[in-house]
């Protein structure tokens, strides 16, 4: 970090109070104001996370439809973090970095790091992983990536925002604890290990304060405890309060209507300094952090030397077809059905996921993607034109009106729940979709049915009802599955849906988040061989809704307030505590080679124990595998918890030493009484595996 504090005062000594306040609130949608007779330009934002959004009017939730704002559509956060891959994380944030400096933004509100607390999360789909340790590794490497473009990556939403029913005004009721070791981890962890420069403040309140307002989360948390000097702008609409606002670590407000002067860090704000009822302290205080990152990402300063991005670039295009490549999991494979030959003669594909483009929805993390290779575009192209390959949709997805009112306009009223309520019309629809592909999965050798679900359901704004498959769509798995039980079967969702159904019934299942514009090519490498599988699951996919600790004390979506009374409890925790058997596991994901792990050992030095072993590919096809380690206290109550991974590739035949460092971080707890991190000394058990169910090798040592 630099050192630009006398600058910084030298600037702040020049401004005016009305300069000062346009630079802490919108100006524009994305906006906020500058000062041109210092060089101080406004700061210019735009969303993530997959990718830089379309441009908008300043003053209107309207798309400026230009034919230049087109981007590169990455995989979204769930499917980056399937691929455990933490040089793909760095990747995706340095193609994101150089696509927003391209576009000449100043701030990318990315990545989104949330933990999937419940799998009805709308917005899972963005976020990583129901694991704070993998969340953390990989968003580190992200916020690196992005920041090298000197561009704020800015995290978000701080914090414990897990569901989108009441977001704008649910109070999370959480302990401490549970903050420090599940919720906030990624969050200071990016500020300590990546310098990350933003963090937008959340629209819930937690234990009775708005996130965006709280002093204890934003003064105490945020900038004393873990030091943070740089950009807190609000999620959209998320201030309520000038004076609280304002006195709070806050420093920018943005929000989704056009009456910026009369936000509440506007004209409020200038008249509640002038009759003093908020002391200018606050609001320079406020600018120094602006002024600060302005200066870390050369917007002042050193201009000349700041870096100008690029964007759409054939280099962008590869790498999110390499992320796309290793987020996809290989969930059941028998009899080796996959992967498909390439020289077969007629291929039958059913399925609206084959032909849905899904760039375009979701909420703020749309994106008007430069193209986007639809599953079936994928088989043609890699299958050309002497196979005969049919398509038909299977399931019926009803289209909704269009609105006249873009979303985001409306966002800051709560959205009701849509149920899924089929009318008579459309139930028939269902049954002739059904009934065409089950009678033509008669004439076929090789089907593959893209089912899931899309951006009717991972929807910013709105939480799921079930974690069952939309339009009837295990019925037609099964019915297909029962004419041809070498069905393949690509299931699409943003988190964990419910494939109990049929999932005894099929042989080979593949599963995948949204993977980006080059989804087709990434599923038709892998269907046919070219490329063996490496995701692995970053959620426990369960066999029902209330297997999930959120779900099993009745504390999902709340009402005014909803009670984390799972504690840390949070993902596999649970379910390893409670001896839950899921119908995935986290960490699982097959591949079409096969490995074995020789010469476990450990040592160490100094805080650091370093696991290792030999790795070796004995099977036909090159490919990858996660090491991954879960440690336990042997003394305390915990289950194992998940504290180091290394994915390694390997080509067929070949052997590789794998070595895993655990640091202190590693057997750290939040100790409440001393409200710090403290080492809990003891005998450790240490399991080292490819998923949780799949522990290869233990060891015990003392820490
Ligand atoms: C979302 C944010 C987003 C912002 C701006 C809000 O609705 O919660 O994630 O960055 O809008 O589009």
């Amino acid at each position: 970090m630099n050192n630009y504090e006398q600058q910084i005062e030298e600037v702040l000594k020049q401004l005016t109070l009305e300069e000062k306040v346009g630079m802490i609130h919108g100006d524009g949608l994305f906006q906020t104001k500058g000062v041109e007779r210092l060089g101080i330009k406004p700061l210019k934002m735009s969303d993530g996370p997959m990718g830089v959004r379309e441009d908008f009017q300043n003053g209107a939730w309207m798309p400026l439809n230009q034919t230049d704002d087109y981007s590169t559509y990455l995989p979204s956060g769930s499917a980056i973090a399937s691929t455990w891959n933490n040089n793909l994380a760095y990747k995706y944030g340095q193609v994101l970095g150089r696509e927003a400096r391209g576009r000449g933004k100043d701030v990318i509100l990315a990545p989104s790091i949330n933990i999937i607390r419940s799998p009805l999360c709308g917005r899972n789909f963005e976020y990583l992983s129901e694991d704070p340790f993998l969340t953390s590794r990989l968003a580190v490497e992200m916020v690196k990536g992005i920041q090298e473009s000197d561009v704020v990556a800015c995290a978000k939403h701080f914090a414990a925002n897990n569901q989108e029913t009441n977001r704008l005004s649910v109070d999370v009721v959480v302990k401490e604890k549970t903050l420090e070791e599940i919720y906030f981890k990624a969050f200071r962890d990016i500020i300590k290990k990546a310098n990350a420069l933003g963090i937008m403040s959340a629209y819930n309140k937690i234990n009775g304060y708005f996130c965006s307002h709280s002093k204890w989360l934003l003064n105490k948390v945020l900038r004393d405890d873990w030091k943070f000097k740089h950009l807190v702008i609000s999620d959209w609409g998320a201030v309520h309060d000038t004076k609280e606002a304002a006195e709070a670590a806050l420093d920018i407000e943005m929000s989704v209507t056009n009456d910026f002067d009369d936000y509440n860090l506007a004209n409020p704000l200038i008249e509640k300094v002038k009759n003093g009822e908020v002391a200018i302290e606050h609001l320079d205080n406020k600018i120094r952090n602006i002024l600060r990152t302005m200066y870390e990402i050369k917007m002042l300063g050193a201009t000349e030397n700041r870096k100008s991005g690029a964007y759409n670039t054939k280099e962008h295009q590869n790498i999110a077809y390499e992320i796309a490549l290793e987020g996809i999991v290989l969930l059941k494979n028998k009899d080796n059905v996959l992967p498909l030959n390439k020289t077969i003669n007629k291929l039958l594909v059913i399925g609206d996921n084959a032909i849905r483009h899904h760039s375009n929805k979701g909420g703020s993390a749309e994106i008007k993607a430069l193209y986007e290779i639809s599953p079936l575009l994928g088989l043609r192209t890699k299958l050309g034109g002497n196979v005969d390959v049919k398509f038909v949709k299977g399931y019926y997805v009803p289209e909704k009106a269009k609105d006249d009112v873009h979303w985001q306009e409306l966002s800051l009223e709560e959205r009701v729940k849509q149920e899924k309520v089929y009318s008579e019309e459309i139930k028939v629809k269902q049954k002739e979709y059904l009934e065409e592909a089950v009678k033509l999965a008669q004439e076929y050798e090789n089907i593959i049915i893209f089912a899931g679900l899309n951006h009717e359901s991972d929807l910013e704004g709105q939480d799921r009802s079930d974690i069952k498959l939309p339009y009837e769509q295990d019925r037609l798995i099964s019915e297909i599955l029962k004419v041809n039980p070498n069905t393949v079967i690509h299931v699409l969702s943003g988190s964990a849906v419910d494939m109990s159904q049929w999932n005894g019934q099929a042989k080979a299942i593949l599963w995948s988040s949204y993977i980006g514009m080059e989804t087709g090519h990434a599923l038709a490498s892998i269907i046919f061989g070219d490329v063996s599988p490496s995701g692995k699951l970053t959620q426990t996919f369960a066999e029902k809704l209330s297997d999930y600790s959120s779900h099993s004390i009745g504390e999902f979506p709340g009402n005014d307030k909803v009670h984390y009374y799972e504690e840390e409890s949070v993902g596999y925790r649970h379910f390893l505590t409670k001896q839950i058997k899921p119908l995935y596991p986290f960490g699982y994901g097959l591949s079409y080679s096969k490995f074995s792990y020789d010469n476990f050992n450990w040592d160490r030095e100094n805080d650091e124990y370093r696991i290792n072993l030999t790795l070796k590919n004995i099977g036909d096809f090159d490919a990858s595998e996660t090491i991954q380690v879960y440690i336990r206290n042997i003394n305390a109550e915990e289950p194992m918890i998940l504290k180091g991974f290394e994915k390694v590739f390997l080509k067929k035949g070949e052997t590789k030493a794998v070595s895993i460092t655990l640091d202190n971080e590693a057997f750290s707890y939040y100790d409440e009484e001393l409200k710090q991190f403290a080492v809990k000394n003891g005998v450790y058990q240490v399991a080292i595996g490819t998923s949780l169910e799949n522990i290869i090798h233990q060891f015990e040592f003392f820490v």
